[in-house]
């Protein structure tokens, strides 16, 4: 069992195995992904119930333009049903919901709710929901790179001035800049262009279980396998 006072402050999983799940069973692969949002809501209160400071979930990659017109819309517009449903519920439990990624390159209705959404629970002061949507991790350091190249040229930065600390705060949200745990889910052992600067000291934990039936018991198990691991952070 998960010992609440050594908690990963910020959990990030990749949410991977929906269309494997819906395959099993003969359904479409839609069926997993919707099955896949209802875990969405299990495992966010889950974690915020425990007492973790952030979770970021992978929702949707900026690869994942490649996948039928069919299943993008049906993504997005179960992403659209989830968060209109759970706006409430994030607000009753002080979850401030946040979002990384091209959101400005979704669809109308995704980009409204997300930034509804981001509105509506600014001021709430529990765990952090970070939902990476049209995210990829190497653009995010593109951004940042982006924005670090404008203050130079605007004379508010010298290059000599670049280190770690200016790269980590252009980031979307620099202070989701350290990831302590990753979950993949499905039993693929890949980082997917994930978080990339943010897992620099991340714990990398994979389930083999497909992420539609990933419950708040392999969250604890999870967490439990990165309780018993020694961070040493480079040092000895
Ligand atoms: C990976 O499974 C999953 C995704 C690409 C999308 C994740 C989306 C959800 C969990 C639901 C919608 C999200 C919210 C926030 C409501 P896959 O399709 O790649 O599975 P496979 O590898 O088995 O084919």
């Amino acid at each position: 069992m998960a010992d609440k006072k050594q908690l990963p402050g910020h959990i990030a999983i990749i949410m991977d195995g929906n269309g494997r799940w819906a395959k099993s069973r003969k359904l479409p692969r839609v069926s997993g992904h919707a099955m896949g949002a209802k875990r969405v809501t299990e495992i966010v209160q889950a974690a915020s119930d425990l007492g973790v400071k952030a979770l970021s979930l992978y929702a949707f990659s900026t690869e994942n333009w490649s996948r039928p017109q069919q299943e993008i819309s049906a993504l997005m517009k179960l992403l659209v049903f989830y968060l209109q449903r759970q706006v409430k519920k994030l607000t009753k439990n002080k979850i401030r919901f946040v979002a990384s990624g091209n959101i400005a390159g979704l669809p109308e209705t995704a980009r409204q709710v997300i930034l509804n959404t981001i509105e509506k629970t600014e001021n709430n002061r529990g765990m952090i929901f970070n939902l990476c949507v049209n995210y990829g991790g190497r653009q995010e350091i593109v951004d940042a790179c982006r924005r670090i190249a404008e203050q130079v040229v605007t004379g508010q930065k010298q290059i000599g001035d670049i280190d770690e600390a200016v790269v980590t705060g252009s980031l979307y949200y620099p202070e989701l800049a350290e990831v302590d745990l990753l979950i993949r889910t499905s039993g693929e052992e890949r980082i997917s262009n994930f978080l990339l600067w943010q897992i620099a000291y991340a714990e990398l934990y994979f389930s083999p279980v497909f992420w539609p039936d990933f419950t708040k018991i392999d969250l604890l198990a999870a967490i439990a396998d990165y309780q018993e691991r020694e961070r040493r952070f480079g040092g000895i």
